[in-house]
């Protein structure tokens, strides 16, 4: 178990797609491995969440977690959650502008639209395998994860890049509105 580097921006990591892990693996110690390092990187990093790609594993395997989170106060809890072979479908086409950050573009946020009902299947640890509907900003969480195995970062879904702000000014100019917008989104859809 180990905090590892994470990769920034520029990274080639961050731009390929992962490779699939094969169900075999998922319990023996490489896989078992990488995810207490994902656990440990993304706690002492304060992350939502954190792909294996962004400490440069190109595996797709991602854990995400969300318990008063100090990046994301306005976030509701999820427990921790570790996906392997995670798979995203959105149910409708129902979406949210989410003001996102990334541990792998440090210093900025920026506004993305995000399916609101996602169906996601993924096997856990254990190589369990699961089949849950995600909502709102939690279905936003899984999003971007998934994305990182993709090879894609928020940044290639920011319609407007207007809405980039460093974190500072993010705090200064647009953090009421948006927790205010999002505080009510929340409400209505229950995540
Ligand atoms: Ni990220």
């Amino acid at each position: 178990m180990a905090v590892r580097e994470v990769l920034t921006v520029g990274h080639p990591t961050l731009r390929r797609r992962a490779d699939d892990v094969d169900p075999a693996d998922v319990t023996g110690p490489e896989v078992q491995g990488l995810v207490d390092d994902l656990v440990d990187t993304m706690r002492h990093a304060n992350g939502a969440g954190i792909a294996a790609p962004q400490i440069g594993v190109p595996l797709r395997v991602a854990t995400i977690e969300v318990d008063r989170n100090p990046r994301y106060p306005y976030k509701p809890p999820i427990p921790l959650t570790v996906l392997v072979n995670p798979v995203a479908e959105p149910l409708d086409d129902e979406v949210v502008a989410i003001n996102e950050g990334c541990l792998s573009v440090p210093g900025l946020r920026g506004e993305v639209l995000r399916h609101v009902n996602v169906r996601v299947r993924w096997l856990d640890r254990t190589g369990a395998a699961h089949d849950e509907v995600k909502r709102g900003l939690t279905a936003g969480t899984f999003q971007h994860e998934l994305d990182h195995l993709d090879g894609v970062l928020f940044l290639d879904r920011v319609d407007d890049p207007r809405t980039l702000t460093t974190w500072e000014s993010f705090e200064r100019f647009h953090r009421a509105a948006f927790v205010e917008r999002i505080t009510a989104f929340v409400e209505r859809v229950g995540s």
